[in-house]
């Protein structure tokens, strides 16, 4: 229990990578962790495609957007994680609203691989700052299939290797809503309603 939080808490979305490629076995109990995620009825939406070959992989960094393209291109793994909305159970309400689980399914899934990835001294860093038509050309995904994040997997480098905006970003503390905000007891509390960006503001201030 102590073990998986304390990989939980030491993941951080870092951008320097070192160039040591990520070993096949290392790398399979990463999709090992995507595979024993729960998902609703079993129906096990998530598809992982890996950018093997130098095309493949130039393509789908071209797809990332600019921000992303300068520190994800070091990267020894680039991989789409995908989801597949056909394979999904969705839950129909009273009212008749409809209720996806397929991106639910597949955040669970992506979040074990950030944890398993983690736990091996890993650095996994997912994206969704890319165009999802030009991932899907890229890596010949299909158009009912959903790109949901490209993560960026390797053992982590030199801080000193990026651009220096980058640079300052790798040891930020990391800032999350108050407690209050995350979890209430038997009802809605209205601080849960405060966004992160709000939040921010009024900790800056001393509230
Ligand atoms: C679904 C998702 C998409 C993200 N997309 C990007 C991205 O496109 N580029 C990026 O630099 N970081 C991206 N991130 C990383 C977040 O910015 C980061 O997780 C957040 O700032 C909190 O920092 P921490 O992960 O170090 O705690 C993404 C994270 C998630 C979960």
């Amino acid at each position: 229990m102590a073990e998986i939080l304390e990989a939980l808490a030491l993941r951080r979305a870092r951008r320097a990578y070192d160039l040591r490629p990520v070993e096949a076995d290392v790398e399979e109990a990463l999709w090992e962790a995507v595979s024993v995620a729960p998902s609703h009825g079993n129906s096990q939406p998530t598809r992982v495609v890996v950018a093997r070959s130098a095309a493949r992989r130039g393509a789908l960094v071209h797809a990332l957007n600019e921000g992303n393209q300068q520190w994800a291109v070091a990267a020894p793994l680039l991989a789409a994680i995908l989801a597949v909305p056909a394979h999904d159970f969705p839950q129909t309400n009273s009212d008749g609203t409809v209720r996806d689980m397929w991106a639910f399914n597949a955040g669970i899934a992506t979040g074990n691989l950030l944890a398993q990835a983690t736990a091996m001294g890993l650095l996994a860093h997912p994206m969704a700052g890319f165009d999802e038509p030009a991932v899907r050309v890229a890596l010949d995904i299909p158009g009912d299939v959903r790109v949901l994040v490209v993560a960026a997997i390797g053992y982590p480098g030199r801080a000193d290797s990026l651009p220096d905006d980058l640079r300052k970003k790798e040891d930020i503390p990391q800032e999350r809503v108050p407690r209050t905000a995350l979890v209430a007891d038997d009802s809605w509390h209205e601080s849960q309603a405060i966004g992160w960006r709000e939040w921010r503001k009024r900790l800056a201030e001393g509230h």
